[in-house]
């Protein structure tokens, strides 16, 4: 087996954990492109088209969505600028066995861009392999702001390995209101004990349990300090559409997004808002 470690290469983190546990984050956008359980087994979808050089969101892993999720109502740009920039990488290190990666991104003229949020801040981004093999993703918010609060919403948008996305389930989301915007954000309730990939799915799940079961990835999704869960599959049309996806990869993956959208948060200046997620093979 090899030794939990740590390395860093100037744009991408290793982490070695217990086992065959791996992760790796790309520093252009924080973006964790890759996590393999215990039995080596990879969990994340990444696509193989996807741009790595920083030129655009990275297609796969778990892309941060920050300060906004979805279309530009605070930065031009959908899902916001934490996916689209360069971040700091912090420290990384073993601790108490563990390896774990801090990374860290603050306010510039690019995140000011359109003047509509140009706030200071101060993002940090949490990656560790846990004793089992498990993935948590930690992010903290500052408002850095002399006087002020600000507000954003928030995404861990991460995309799963699935064998068949028709096969794939979403469970434990039975009796939830759900934003449909697969069709005109209509707000809707889930009626089946399981959300299947029948067809484009693209809903926000509102006050989500905290622990939500993957079937067919293999992994329970627990959250903490993001209550909405957006699951998306863009199905065959729209995955013809995406340039950084192959045509057929729509059956390969799912995306459970553990969510901050409804209503957004607000913070003081000098406050922090902390959310985490964690990834466990099952
Ligand atoms: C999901 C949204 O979170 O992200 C979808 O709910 C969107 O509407 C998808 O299509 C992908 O967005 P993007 O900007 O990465 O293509």
């Amino acid at each position: 087996m090899p030794s939990p470690g740590y390395t860093f290469n100037g744009s991408t983190v290793e982490l070695q954990g217990p086992g065959l546990s791996t992760a790796t984050i790309h520093t252009h956008g924080a973006t964790v492109t890759a996590w393999s359980d215990a039995t080596g087994t990879p969990r994340l979808y990444l696509s193989p088209t996807a741009a790595l050089d920083g030129s655009a969101p990275i297609r796969g892993g778990i892309p941060v969505c920050f300060p906004q999720f979805g279309p530009g109502a605070r930065w031009p740009k959908q899902h916001g600028f934490a996916r689209r920039l360069p971040w700091t990488v912090e420290t990384g290190a073993m601790e108490s066995g563990v390896p774990r990666a801090v990374l860290t991104l603050e306010e510039s003229e690019q995140t000011k861009e359109g003047g509509v949020w140009a706030h200071c801040f101060l993002l940090r981004l949490v990656v560790e392999i846990g004793a089992g093999g498990q993935l948590l993703v930690g992010i903290s918010v500052e408002n850095r702001n002399e006087v002020g609060a600000f507000d954003f919403t928030l995404a861990l948008h991460s995309y799963f390995n699935v064998t068949d996305v028709e096969k794939a389930k979403i469970v434990g989301l039975k009796g939830l209101s759900y934003r449909d915007n697969a069709d005109g954000l209509k707000e809707k309730t889930e009626e089946d004990e399981a959300v299947a990939f029948a067809g484009e799915v693209d809903r926000c799940y509102i006050g989500a349990p905290n622990s939500v079961l993957l079937e067919g990835a293999g992994v329970v999704v627990e959250k903490e300090g993001l209550p909405e869960l957006v699951t998306w599959n863009p199905y065959k049309e729209k995955t013809a559409a995406l340039p950084d996806m192959p045509d057929g990869d729509w059956q390969k993956f799912v995306c459970a997004e553990p969510a901050l959208v409804y209503p957004a948060a607000s913070l003081e200046a000098g406050a922090s808002y902390s959310a985490s997620i964690t990834l466990r093979a099952i």
